[in-house]
Parts: structure tokens; sequence; C-alpha cells
């Protein structure tokens, strides 16, 4: 590679990362809490046929690491659902976008988010798998936001819960942008111009 197509890559690097604000948790933390979760979730499925079930897109990168820290033979399947359409508030309207692949009746079913804002993804998606009579069913959450969660949700393996504000990284997107970034955080006011309205 020439002195000039790395300097070419150098500002482009600079350019992805100059609408971040504020670093709320690093990619050292995300790695060491993931690894702790899956720890305890290796302790707790040991005699267990375990499913995990990732919401997508956003628990795409949780699932990933998660996984590896999971020494157990397990199963995956996803679903996608979308609440937000293109904003940054939570409407309530959950619409799912793709269901499961498989059956998940008598699974012991461990439904991977990425986050719980209001909770109400995360409570019509437990209704509706919780209908499907699962051997039991559980949430993991990278991070949660009590102070708007809106329904009560036990989260049995929670990362982070972090203040009301809007973030990306890690799997969480900004009109689909930000999801590859490995660490969390918020957005300069710029970065959402023209987008949010
Ligand atoms: P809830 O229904 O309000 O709990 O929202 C859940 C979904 O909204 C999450 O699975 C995310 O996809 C998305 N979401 C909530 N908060 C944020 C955020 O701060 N950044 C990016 N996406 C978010
Ligand atoms: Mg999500």
């Amino acid at each position: 590679m020439t002195a000039g197509s790395t300097d070419t890559l150098l500002s482009h690097v600079a350019e992805f990362e100059q609408d971040i604000d504020r670093i709320l948790i690093s990619g050292d933390e995300v790695q060491a809490k993931i690894r702790e979760l899956g720890d305890r979730i290796t302790e707790d499925y040991r005699d267990k046929d375990l499913l995990l079930v990732g919401v997508l897109k956003g628990a795409f990168v949780v699932m990933a690491d998660l996984s590896r820290h999971i020494r157990l033979p397990l199963r995956f399947d996803f679903m996608a659902v979308s609440s937000y359409g293109a904003s940054t508030k939570t409407s309530g309207v959950v619409r799912i976008l793709k269901d499961l692949d498989h059956d998940v009746e008598n699974k012991h079913v461990l439904l991977v988010e990425d986050i719980v804002d209001s909770g109400l993804t995360l409570a019509y998606l437990l209704k509706n798998l919780r209908a499907r009579r699962p051997a039991s069913l559980e949430v993991c959450a990278l991070m949660q936001k009590p102070e708007v969660q809106r329904v009560d949700i036990d989260i049995r393996y929670k990362g982070f819960e972090i203040p009301p504000v809007f973030v990306v990284g890690y799997g969480l997107d900004f009109a689909e942008k930000y999801r590859n970034l490995p660490y969390v955080a918020t957005l300069k006011p710029e970065a959402y111009e023209g987008l949010v309205g």
C-alpha cells in the first residue's frame, strides 16, 4: 500500500468517527461484560438445550460475541422487528418483519436484545414467544434505560444501565449507520441533521 492510499484511509476513518460525541461504554468494558454474561449463561444452561433468539438487526453484534463465551452446544434463530422507522423515538408500534425459522415449543429460549428503551418491543416479543410454549424464556439485554422504561420486564442477564440518551455502536444504529463501532457512544447533534423529523 502506498503512503497516499494510507492517508486516504486514515482520513476516511477520522470522518467515520467525527460524528461521535461521547463514548459511554468502551469496547473493553463491553467485552468484559459480555464475557461475564456468557459465563453466567454457561453455568445456568449447562444441562439444557439452549436456543438463542436474536432480535435483528441490533442484536447481531451482541449475539456473535456473547455466543462465543457460552461454552455449551446451542442453536441460533433470529427475529426481525421494526419499532422506530427512521426516528429516534419509540412509537410503541412493533411489526414482525421476520419470524423464527423453527418451532420453540419445549425449548429453552434466551432472547437476546441490544437495548431495552421503553420496553415495548420486548414486552410484545415475550408475549408472542410465550404463546408458543417454550420450556423456559429469559432475556439477555446489553443495555437498559431504566428511566424511560414503560413496562416492567425481568431481564435475567443485563449488561449496563444507561441514562435516557440515544446511543449508537455495538449493533445500535442511527439511520442504519454506526452499528460496527466497537463501543457505545452518543452522536453529535449535527449527525442527526436532515434525518430527524
Ligand atoms: P423499545 O421498544 O423502546 O424498548 O425499543 C427497543 C428497540 O429500539 C431496540 O431494540 C433498538 O433497536 C431501538 N433503540 C432503543 N434505544 C435506542 C438507542 O439509544 N439507539 C439505537 N437504537 C435504540
Ligand atoms: Mg433492537
